[in-house]
């Protein structure tokens, strides 16, 4: 059995079945599946579970609008997503239902104890209620509204419908201060660290008690002892992530396995479900005397056009159709390395099809490409390392494990994107390495150097291989294969990269076929993916008149374009034949690097008004040439009718490579 502190339990939503998975539900899971895998290289043990919410009104009625019994549909609806979290690879435990007896058996469990230990009462509930997001809404000034002024969803912006029934009540402001208490005391219970501030404001604002039935929806479990009710979805929905793992069951094995595996290392869910599971599900474990959570990771929407991608909204795009064109695994990469975990991202196919082309096929690809092929066309086809590294390749040793404990920090703080864009810095290293050696030279003068070149790179490619597995298995593994190693989920890979002994040899093989294609062929049909996201926008270009100055209307995802990012000025020097540029010397943080722009500000302000202060930059713009001079990106600066000149900038200070969003 494992240790306590050797397991980890991660989950995703348990999502609606009212309509098949979709892109932004496929990057949940995929999230979760990532970070599943990042502890099977740390030799952790793990256990991955998703699911699907099936009660409640939304699906009652999208079943009867299908004629069909509510069971029978729900039923229906689960091999979409099985189907599609398999061909995506997703390697989960347990594939939860909250139709399963065992669950219903939980989940009446809870509601009875919380019954007898007087945390739910009844009542009666007059208000709003969402039957997309299934949410008791209270409306205020602040809740938005249709042109008939009458209020919508504040989350999904549909239309809320009026409801007068008797319901059960959770008593959840009887937890205020115990929530604020645990949130003091776990500062890195939510990923990423801003969202608590929003939790902390809306838990001290004053908890209501919430309902916990519903007497007009019949498509629910029985509420224990008042079979006129159902219990509400969400009250149903949240106890999978213990009823999974046993609890509810009274049975030794279940009760050791519960044990075992709760509380749970990490529940990844996106920010419109934020609320329910950090405040909601941990005041239901709170009552329930078991211990909460370790981590929630919140990340952002996929979008598509300025909308959250999803089904409901006719913009969802369906990632078989993209398994179909790009393979899987090479979407797997760009879904963890296009978005910024904790902010939404717009898809944008020509982004795949770069990413694919350049870091897939030719940074990497080819790096494996080159390595095998020269070494087999030189007969060489076991590479043992030399019993000394020369200068060069312990150089690149260094860079590796370097890249390991930078790729470690990101994937633990779940900035995933982060950890890839390592690996990739990296792989652009081990390029660099093969560039400067020329072994293709080396294989025929010097065989010894040769040799200790090509082992080199399969060193670096075995890191890669393993620090790239939790985001493409297949292919990592495919990788191995032909550096004559193979994946063994036994192995403890963290303390091999960790201790990065560069003694193994290799015995290579090509490939049946290349790693990655690069997706010309597929362009096509992608064409067809980039118009209905076109269609999708619906982007007239609008004009908007204000006092008398007229502006191009744009669409959020045209913002959303503009990298603008927090750059502190280190240095400003005059560029020679110009009277208005200064040269300035910019760090816009690690990602972004240290930059060269060029300001036409040298008539407005002086270097000492400049330098040491952090401003706003433009850092996506392609390099532009001026006087001899290149400037890598623009900064901004505010001036108002009197002729005040001043640069833009943050209100306190924050890291280098800040974004503005
Ligand atoms: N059934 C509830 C969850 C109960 S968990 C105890 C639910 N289901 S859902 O089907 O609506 O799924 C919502 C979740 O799906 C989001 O929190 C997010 O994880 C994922 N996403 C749905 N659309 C998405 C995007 N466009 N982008 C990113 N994530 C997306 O809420």
């Amino acid at each position: 059995m494992a240790q306590k502190n050797n397991k980890y339990y991660v989950t995703t939503p348990i999502y609606y079945v009212n309509s098949k998975p979709h892109l932004g539900t496929l990057y949940s899971t995929l999230l979760a599946d990532v970070a599943a895998r990042f502890a099977r290289i740390l030799g952790k043990e793990v256990f991955f579970l998703t699911g699907t919410d099936e009660h409640g009104q939304k699906i009652q009625e999208r079943a009867a609008e299908q004629n069909m019994d509510p069971k029978a549909f729900t039923d229906s609806m689960i091999p979409p997503f099985k189907d599609v979290w398999k061909l995506f690879g997703l390697d989960y435990n347990k594939f939860i239902r909250t139709t399963d007896d065992d669950h219903k058996k939980a989940v009446v469990k809870w509601i009875k104890q919380m019954l007898k230990q007087g945390d739910i009462y009844k009542s009666d509930y007059i208000g709003s209620y969402c039957v997309p997001c299934e949410t008791f809404v209270t409306v205020t000034s602040d809740t938005p509204r249709n042109a008939d002024k009458k209020p919508l969803c504040p989350s999904c912006q549909r239309d809320l419908r009026e409801i007068a029934e008797e319901s059960y009540f959770f008593r959840l402001s009887a937890y205020q201060d115990q929530l604020l208490e645990f949130y003091e005391k776990h500062s890195d219970f939510i990923v990423p660290k801003e969202r608590m501030a929003e939790v902390k404001s809306f838990v001290k604002s004053g908890l209501k008690d919430i309902s916990i039935s519903r007497k007009t929806c019949k498509w629910g479990i029985p509420f224990p002892g008042d079979p006129e009710h159902t219990v509400y979805v969400w009250g149903d929905a949240l106890n999978n992530y213990i009823s999974a793992v046993g609890y509810g069951k009274d049975d030794a094995a279940s009760h050791a396995l519960f044990e075992k595996w709760w509380p749970a290392d990490l529940h990844v869910m996106a920010k419109d479900i934020l609320r329910f599971h950090a405040v909601y599900w941990p005041a239901f474990l709170m009552a329930a005397g078991l211990p909460l959570p370790k981590k929630l990771l919140v990340h952002g929407y996929i979008l598509m056009g300025d909308k959250k991608m999803s089904k409901s909204l006719g913009n969802a795009i369906d990632p078989v159709d993209l398994a179909e064109w790009y393979g899987v695994e090479p979407v797997r990469y760009y879904l963890m390395r296009q978005m910024a975990v904790t902010h939404d991202g717009l898809f944008d196919v020509k982004d795949l099809e770069d990413r694919i082309t350049s870091d897939l096929a030719n940074n990497l690809g080819n790096l494996l490409n080159r390595t095998v092929s020269l070494a087999l066309n030189n007969n060489l086809k076991t590479v043992e390392a030399p019993e000394v590294w020369e200068a060069a390749s312990s150089h690149l040793r260094e860079q590796c494990e370097e890249t390991y404990r930078l790729y470690w920090d990101a994937m633990k703080a779940c900035s995933y994107h982060v950890a890839l864009a390592h690996v990739w810095t990296f792989i652009a290293e081990v390029n660099a390495f093969f560039h400067a050696q020329q072994p293709w030279v080396l294989a025929k003068n010097n065989q010894e150097l040769f040799t200790e070149v090509i082992a080199a790179a399969c060193h670096s490619l075995y890191a890669i291989g393993i620090m790239l597995w939790p985001v493409m298995p297949k292919k990592m593994e495919q990788l191995l294969i032909s550096l004559g190693c193979h994946w063994e989920p036994d192995i403890n890979y963290d303390t091999v990269l960790r201790r990065n002994v560069w003694d193994s040899s290799f015995t290579l093989s090509k490939t049946d076929e290349p790693l990655f294609v690069r997706p010309e062929s597929r362009l096509v049909k992608a064409d067809d993916v980039a118009l209905a996201h076109k269609k999708s926008e619906k982007k007239d270009t609008k004009k908007t008149e204000n006092k008398g100055e007229t502006m191009e209307e744009i669409g959020i995802e045209d913002f959303a374009k503009c990298h603008l990012i927090v750059g502190m000025i280190e240095q400003c020097e005059p560029v020679k034949g110009s009277k208005k540029l200064y040269k300035l010397t910019v760090n816009c943080g690690e990602k972004h690097g240290i930059r060269s722009i060029l300001s036409g500000v040298a008539q407005q302000m002086t270097p000492e008004q400049l330098i040491g202060r952090q401003g706003v930059c433009l850092v996506n713009l392609p390099p532009r040439k001026m006087v001899g001079e290149v400037s890598q990106g623009m900064l901004l600066y505010a001036h108002d009718e009197s002729g005040n000149f001043t640069l833009a900038t943050v209100g306190s200070p924050v890291d280098n490579g800040s974004r503005l969003t």
